[in-house]
């Protein structure tokens, strides 16, 4: 893993290391070894994924001298169901599974989420290591050990935090990937800089073209960069009772938006992200918490990058303020029924709030699906 760059989540004795940068699969077994308790291993995967990587991973881990078996879940964000869940981990026992087995899942943040979750239920809990192969998942999802599949109700509403033992990011992955996915993760990239770091937004403005076409420094970069300001949230506050909260900008109106799509490939995550990225900073200005200039700005920078950030960019007429706000309502982070938002004093100055009601929030949703 010679040129590879290294992060690491100091959680005491659940801390684990990150790994990014390229052709790290072909390599991947030895440092799997290193990080786990047994010999046994599981590669979970999906049937996108596994057509290109499955059997390097599988060589790699075997020329370290694990034992491999795999299994392939079907492809897209419905896959995070209890039906999956179910099927997933009565496979998973019918294999014979210790606790000394480890589970690998290699793929974008739909494996990784449900891969995690079942690592967390199994035997009251196994090992599991994350190979993320989305540029969402290598920045957001694979580190910070939030597992979870979603429900009828909502997002990610059923779940734990449950740690992986490693993460490998490896950037050469990205070739197969969609542009239309390379985009999406570009948004959870955008939300750091919105978050607490101009200067990493300024470093987007000029080089988020290159992340997104497929340079391989400035993927690392941006890369690097983004798992840097998740570990430090997640070394400080796993659980989510503080900071870590910050990481849902953009959320609260993302989830509702994916909700009301049923989960379906029309709106992926990424792009109802970009447009709650969105919305979360044209409350902050309406509320005069943050210039109007500063929102244009975003939004430029979204436009200029190909992300959406306007409701009516994906949703059509059929959908009213009230469609979205449902939703909204039963967002995770809310507390005694009151909406739990994060808004901006400006481009990397976020913070949460408890005061906003669902009345502030109904005209702007409104005037963005027109
Ligand atoms: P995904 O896992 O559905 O992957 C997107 C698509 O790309 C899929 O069709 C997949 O098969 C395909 N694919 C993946 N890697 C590929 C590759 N290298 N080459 C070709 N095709 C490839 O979607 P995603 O955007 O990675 O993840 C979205 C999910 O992540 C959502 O469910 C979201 O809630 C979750 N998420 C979780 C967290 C967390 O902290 N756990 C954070 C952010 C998002
Ligand atoms: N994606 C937000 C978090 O992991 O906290």
């Amino acid at each position: 893993m010679g040129n590879s760059k290294k992060l690491s989540v100091d959680l005491k004795e659940r801390s684990y290391e990150i790994i990014v940068g390229k052709d790290l699969i072909k390599t991947a077994g030895q440092k799997i070894k290193q990080n786990i308790s047994g010999k046994d291993i599981i590669i979970v995967s999906d049937r996108n994924v596994a057509k290109y990587y499955l059997t390097e991973l599988r060589n790699s881990c075997e020329n370290a001298k694990l034992s491999c078996e795999e299994i392939i879940l079907p492809s897209g964000e419905n896959t995070k169901s209890f039906n999956q869940l179910n099927l997933l981990v009565e496979r998973l026992l019918s294999m014979g599974i210790s606790r000394t087995t480890t589970l690998i899942a290699l793929g974008g943040g739909v494996v990784g989420d449900i891969t995690g979750f079942a690592a967390s239920i199994l035997l009251r809990g196994i090992d599991f290591v994350q190979i993320p192969t989305t540029l969402l998942a290598q920045v957001d999802s694979s580190v910070g050990g939030k597992t979870g599949i979603n429900s009828s109700h909502g997002k990610n509403l059923i779940g734990a935090f449950y740690q992986p033992k490693l993460v490998i990011a490896d950037v050469s992955t990205l070739d197969t990937l969609p542009k239309r996915q390379i985009l999406a993760g570009y948004s959870e990239i955008v939300k750091y800089g919105l978050i607490n770091n101009l200067t990493f937004f300024k470093w987007l403005e000029k080089n988020g073209k290159e992340v997104c076409s497929g340079n391989k420094q400035s993927q690392i970069k941006a890369i690097v960069e983004s798992c840097k300001m998740k570990s430090e949230f997640v070394s400080e506050d796993e659980l989510e009772n503080s900071k870590r909260t910050l990481l849902n900008l953009g959320h609260t109106f993302g989830h509702a938006i994916e909700a009301h799509t049923g989960f379906s490939n029309k709106v992926l995550h990424g792009e109802a992200v970009s447009i709650g990225l969105s919305l979360a900073f044209e409350l902050s200005a309406k509320l005069g918490l943050c210039s109007v200039s500063e929102v244009e700005r975003i939004q430029t920078h979204f436009k200029l990058i190909g992300l959406p950030f306007k409701l009516s960019q994906l949703l059509d007429k059929s959908c009213g303020p009230d469609n979205l706000i449902e939703f909204m309502k039963n967002d995770k982070k809310n507390k005694n029924g009151k909406l739990t938002l994060i808004l901006a004093r400006g481009i990397g100055k976020a913070f949460v709030t408890n005061k906003i009601n669902y009345s502030d929030v109904k005209p702007l949703i409104s005037s963005s699906l027109k």
